[in-house]
């Protein structure tokens, strides 16, 4: 029996997976959030090279993933499927249990898997910079490596809470050449209006996004780069879930569930997509996407159109949403601490297709503790919520008396999240309560879109 499920570079896909032309039905359209109407390519070009664009309302099943991409993959693809058995007998469970380990990235989680052929569709267009935003820093750092190897420059918002949990992932950033900002800044009309309200404010996604926004669309040399949330995003992290496969043939079997962490929604969507493509075959699948007590999009969210950022400058989505102005507490998985969910994610969760759950942030680094404990990786803070429904669903096959086989994704390491580690061993670690009020508040500001 392998612990290590390994697959050869020549096994990396060609191809991305689209779940779009799979969907139960249409999607909602986009919405200009100036005009109020739908989005049409042009209103994107500002910020998107026009590849990018065509993925991103694709109808085709199979995207080829460019050769120059494929390239810069076999750094560190395909990524190991583990068998967690150490993990297994610990918990003293009949379920098997895998995990597929995004984190022998350079950058240390699933996030280059897109920032690459971002990188690259944009230098193929004649960009010389690309201006992001980072919450934990794991895309901040993911896309300054792939503006490195493509030879852009890079300008990253990082939400300021973040920038003082988290000063390592800054420097990782510089390393590669990018320009890290504390957002929010004095340098954007967005970042300067919320420091007006709040000269304290530790920051959100929502008011990175419109900083990077507002940079990229005052600059015509400059496009702008999301880490999660938008169709094409999802389209690129399905290489997780497609390796994944491959490998659980390998180990003959396949999963009854398939867990992820879910902030905007691409680490979930890259895992599991292929999966529910099965579904059509006759597959029986569950898929869990698994988000923070404290920032409940799917769990405690309402479906609806809004903004993608806080100063109302990105696109409006039909997506699970807290309110595009939700400020979620400073927790330190602070890369699932977004007000929304990627419109993909959010219609199968409508529509009964996939199942959600939250969890608060002392439960998950407890599981994170009892994965680095038995099978040696550090999980990131955002991985340990994916690491603490496996072991839920591990001990619930336990008291059932049931065997049943478990995916998950460990979708970074946790080695530069030392000062959130630290916080939990000595018992500082704060679980937030459901912001239920703050949630409230920020819902009766939703867009009304006929
Ligand atoms: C390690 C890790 N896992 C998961 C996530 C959440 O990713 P997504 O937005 O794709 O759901 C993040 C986001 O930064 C992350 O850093």
């Amino acid at each position: 029996m392998q612990t290590k499920i390994l697959l050869d570079e020549n096994q990396i896909p060609k191809q991305w997976y689209n779940i779009i032309p799979d969907l139960p039905g249409p999607m909602a359209p986009v919405i200009n959030p100036r005009t109020l109407k739908p989005v049409t390519p042009e209103d994107l070009q500002p910020l998107f090279p026009m590849a990018l664009i065509e993925q991103e309302v694709s109808t085709r099943r199979w995207i080829d993933i460019p050769e120059a991409v494929w390239d810069i993959y076999r750094l560190w693809r395909p990524s190991p499927l583990f068998r967690a058995r150490r993990l297994e007998q610990a918990l003293g469970t009949p379920a098997k249990i895998y995990y597929k380990y995004e984190g022998v990235s350079p950058a240390g989680s699933h996030k280059p898997n897109s920032a690459i052929p971002q990188a690259y569709f944009n230098k193929q267009a004649g960009i010389r910079r690309l201006a992001t935003e980072t919450g934990a820093g794991q895309w901040g750092s993911s896309l300054a490596l792939a503006c490195s190897l493509f030879g852009l420059e890079c300008t990253v918002y990082m939400v300021k809470v973040s920038c003082t949990q988290k000063p390592y992932r800054k420097s990782m950033m510089e390393l590669w050449g990018a320009n890290v900002i504390a957002s929010p800044s004095e340098l954007t009309q967005a970042g300067r209006s919320i420091l007006a309200m709040d000269p304290d404010s530790p920051g959100s996604l929502g008011i990175a996004i419109s900083e990077a926004v507002e940079d990229a669309a005052n600059h015509p040399d400059t496009n702008y780069a999301l880490g999660s949330v938008l169709n094409h995003v999802c389209l690129h992290q399905t290489v997780i879930g497609l390796e994944a496969q491959e490998q659980l043939k390998i180990a003959g079997d396949y999963p009854d569930v398939v867990i992820a962490c879910c902030g905007g929604g691409s680490n979930f969507a890259g895992l599991a997509f292929p999966f529910l493509s099965d579904r059509a075959a006759g597959k029986q699948v569950r898929c869990l996407a698994v988000e923070p007590a404290s920032c409940p999009t799917l769990t405690k969210g309402v479906y609806a159109f809004d903004y993608g950022d806080t100063a109302k400058m990105a696109p409006i989505s039909k997506m699970y949403t807290l309110g595009h102005d939700f400020m979620p507490p400073g927790i330190h998985a602070g890369g699932l601490r977004y007000h929304g969910e990627s419109p993909l994610v959010s219609q199968l969760y409508d529509a009964g297709l996939i199942e959600a759950r939250a969890y608060r942030q002392n439960a998950c680094f407890e599981a994170a503790l009892l994965l680095a404990r038995n099978e040696g990786i550090v999980p990131a803070p955002e991985s340990s919520h994916a690491v603490r429904a496996a072991v839920d669903e591990a001990l619930l096959a336990k008291e059932e008396g049931r065997a049943r086989t478990i995916l998950f994704g460990l979708s970074g390491h946790g080695q530069l999240d030392m000062a959130a580690y630290d916080a939990y061993l000595s018992g500082a670690l704060e679980d937030y309560e459901y912001p239920e009020e703050n949630i409230r508040r920020s819902l009766a500001n939703l867009p009304r879109i006929e």
